[in-house]
């Protein structure tokens, strides 16, 4: 698939990953719908360095675990730029829970991480998918992580999340082919305001990693520009990790 002219949405598009994609997929020539729920300046400062660059794109407000907000989001995207071609379901929350500490892992750290994870990124995918179905192609990526594959990660209900997330991918492949492709991408450590405060802990691991290297914003958003473009590709989740768990 041809990304020019095509119609993005980015949930969480303002800061570290998403805000990579949302740069990628402009220079692409994409039209983009900056998704922000707390962070309006870093989405409009995203959108600011699109218009500059001679593209198009919007910041829009939604809290993705809110099915009301999401749908009046796209119906939004699709009044301003005409439809909704493409959806990288980026937004996500984590809690920092020691893994062996099943206490803390509370009911309401539970909820919200799957309000979030998981419900929103369905939530996401359900609101766009008869614009896609309409024009007879669309895409979307799904956020996973090595969490959801090892089971280790900031805590436990968040590598269960993502797990969710890995399997949401699968179900959805399925319900929305043969119009929609969906896929996920799950990264290992990528240097985002993800690791504020534990940044020392992310630099550690780069000696240990076969590549040597943590992977940037940008490494993850040039996987997934390459997932979306690629029309043979659904029901996968790509690993993108230099390494850490081969
Ligand atoms: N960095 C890593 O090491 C790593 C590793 C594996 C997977 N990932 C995944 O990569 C994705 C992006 O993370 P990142 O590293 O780029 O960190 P980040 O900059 O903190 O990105 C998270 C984004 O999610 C948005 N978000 C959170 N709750 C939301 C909600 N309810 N509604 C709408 N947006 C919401 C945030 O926007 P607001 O501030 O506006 O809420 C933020 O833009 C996440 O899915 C994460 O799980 C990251």
């Amino acid at each position: 698939m041809n990304l020019n002219d095509k119609v993005a949405l980015v949930t969480g598009g303002g800061t570290g990953i998403g805000r990579a994609v949302s740069l990628a997929l402009a220079d692409k020539g994409a039209a983009v719908a900056v998704n922000y729920s707390r962070s309006r300046d870093e989405a409009e400062e995203t959108v600011r360095c699109i218009a500059e660059k001679g593209g198009r794109a919007v910041a829009i407000q939604a809290d993705v675990s809110k099915d009301a907000e999401v749908r009046k989001m796209v119906g939004s995207v699709a009044e301003r730029f005409g439809t909704v071609d493409l959806l990288v379901n980026n937004a996500s929350i984590t809690r920092h829970i020691p893994l062996g500490d099943l206490e803390a892992a509370e009911e309401v750290v539970w909820d919200e991480l799957f309000a979030v994870n998981v419900k929103g990124m369905f939530h996401c995918a359900r609101a766009v998918a008869p614009w896609m179905k309409r024009n007879k192609g669309g895409a979307i990526i799904n956020l996973g992580s090595i969490a959801g594959i090892t089971g280790v990660g900031s805590s436990l209900p968040y590598a269960v999340s993502k797990a969710a997330v890995h399997g949401l991918t699968r179900s959805l492949a399925h319900a929305l082919a043969p119009e929609i492709r969906v896929s996920g991408v799950a990264p290992g450590a990528v240097a985002t305001r993800w690791w504020a405060g534990r940044e020392e802990q992310m630099e550690r691991l780069s000696p240990n990693l076969p590549l040597r290297r943590v992977s940037t914003p940008e490494d993850i958003a040039h996987l997934i520009c390459a997932v979306l473009e690629q029309e043979a590709l659904t029901g996968q989740t790509i690993t993108v990790d230099s390494g850490q768990t081969l």
